[in-house]
């Protein structure tokens, strides 16, 4: 195991999940792709972590994403707390949980912090671009759940970057103006972006989405 980074090829494996066997890099397929770890089933944190994402689904739906969790627990333990959050979170969980007893994939990916726990994960996070590369990683502890409008806040900056030259400012949310990137050279600007340009200084060089 080693620490993965940004712009690493997402390690494949072949795990044990809730919707059956999957080979993770067939699964993803060519869209992108979100992993996150949970420490453990019937816990309370994770269980409401879960309902949120199911709720999200059209949301990652729209922009090509397919999630899969995983936590430290088997297949059959797994299906029974997936009864209890569709129950308690009033949802429908339609994502595989990898079953990950044997903490294969847990190490693959640095999931187990052992400073933190020995044996649980961390709820760790990475988005995988279509080309299979880690695009995203975020690290929380166990007892603070994760904050799934960011998530999709980030994976709007990370598709809107990948196919414009463009970077996205503090707090942007999708719709608000966005930053032109260093290497645009200012005589390209008018061809690169025709809803025009605010040049605040010679390094910032403000442009609408030009997306949307
Ligand atoms: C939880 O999911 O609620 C949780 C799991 C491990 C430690 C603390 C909270």
């Amino acid at each position: 195991m080693s620490t993965l980074r940004l712009g690493d090829i997402a390690p494949n494996f072949t795990a044990k999940t809730s919707e059956g066997d999957i080979n993770f890099h067939e699964w993803l397929g060519e869209g992108w792709g979100i992993l996150f770890s949970h420490p453990a089933d019937y816990t309370p944190v994770c269980t409401t972590e879960l309902g949120t994402v199911a709720k999200y689904t059209e949301e990652f739906t729209k922009r090509n994403v397919k999630v899969a969790a995983l936590s430290v627990d088997g297949v059959d333990s797994h299906l029974g707390w997936i009864k209890d959050i569709n129950e308690t979170q009033n949802t429908t969980v339609n994502f595989p949980i990898i079953a990950d007893e044997d903490r294969k994939v847990s190490d693959l990916y640095d999931m187990i912090h052992p400073n933190a726990d020995t044996t649980l994960t961390v709820r760790s996070v990475f988005v995988i671009g279509p080309d299979k590369k880690i695009k995203l990683t975020i690290t929380y502890p166990a007892s603070t759940g994760r904050n799934f409008d960011e998530l999709l806040r980030v994976i709007d900056s990370l598709q809107l970057t990948a196919y414009h030259k463009v970077a996205t400012p503090a707090n942007w949310k999708h719709g608000d103006d966005v930053v032109i990137v260093p290497a645009v050279k200012n005589e390209d600007i008018a061809e690169l972006f025709p809803k025009g340009h605010k040049e605040v200084k010679p390094y910032l060089r403000v442009t609408p989405q030009p997306n949307v």
